[in-house]
């Protein structure tokens, strides 16, 4: 399963980046709003950063302008992948942009048979939010198991790119529902690399390895 990383900020991406783990971010209008910056500028500078996939949402509601702005934010930058509400514009944007060679990720995806209709319009990737779907009292996890399931009993190529990720648990059990990708907040990155057992047994190592010069005494 590859990583992306759910932020528009950039400060955040430069730190993941960093530790060489990042295949591609994803943006939502209220993580650009978030981010305080201009859309077009945002994404430019992330997409200088990190060599993989950027998520750039249309704000769009009817298919002509989806359309239309999704030609544009994917002319910014070989590396922007257009995003495209889970509706019926939105899935006809997702197959005229498909047939222009654009690369699609349908998001705000909440069921099997949502997902298998973005998968025939083409989508690159599909975005089942297992935070909010936990967040109804249902099983976000499970969803992703099933889109999965369906996809390979299809035949069908578009990934499975698990979203709405609210903490390190959700990244184990997308894993290994099947994803191919989990998009992560910073915050759950942070959580995901620290252990106490870790910190304790570095701790340990150094204060042996400073008794070393000791020792020759
Ligand atoms: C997906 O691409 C969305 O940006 C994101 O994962 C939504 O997560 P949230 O439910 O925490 O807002």
């Amino acid at each position: 399963m590859e990583f992306f990383i759910d932020t528009a900020i950039v400060d955040e991406i430069r730190e993941i980046g960093e530790w060489g783990v990042l295949a591609g971010v994803t943006t939502n209008p209220s993580l650009i709003v978030a981010s305080g910056r201009d859309f077009r500028e945002v994404v430019l500078e992330i997409a200088g950063m990190v060599g993989g996939a950027i998520s750039a949402e249309v704000t769009a509601l009817d298919a002509e302008g989806m359309i239309k702005e999704g030609r544009e934010v994917a002319a910014w930058n070989e590396h922007v992948v257009v995003k495209l509400p889970l509706t019926p514009a939105g899935l006809q944007a997702c197959k005229a942009l498909t047939a222009d060679g654009i690369r699609t990720n349908v998001t705000l995806c909440f069921s099997v048979p949502q997902a298998l209709l973005a998968a025939r319009a083409g989508a690159t990737y599909i975005s089942p939010f297992a935070g909010r779907v936990d967040d109804i009292g249902w099983d976000g996890i499970q969803l992703i198991r099933e889109i999965k399931e369906a996809y390979v009993l299809g035949g069908i190529e578009t990934k499975v790119l698990a979203a709405s990720i609210r903490h390190p648990m959700h990244v184990q059990q997308a894993a290994l529902a099947g994803a191919d990708v989990a998009t992560i907040p910073y915050k759950v990155f942070k959580q995901m690399v620290s252990h106490p057992l870790t910190d304790k047994g570095l701790d340990g190592f150094m204060k042996d390895w400073a008794k070393r010069g000791e020792a020759k005494q």
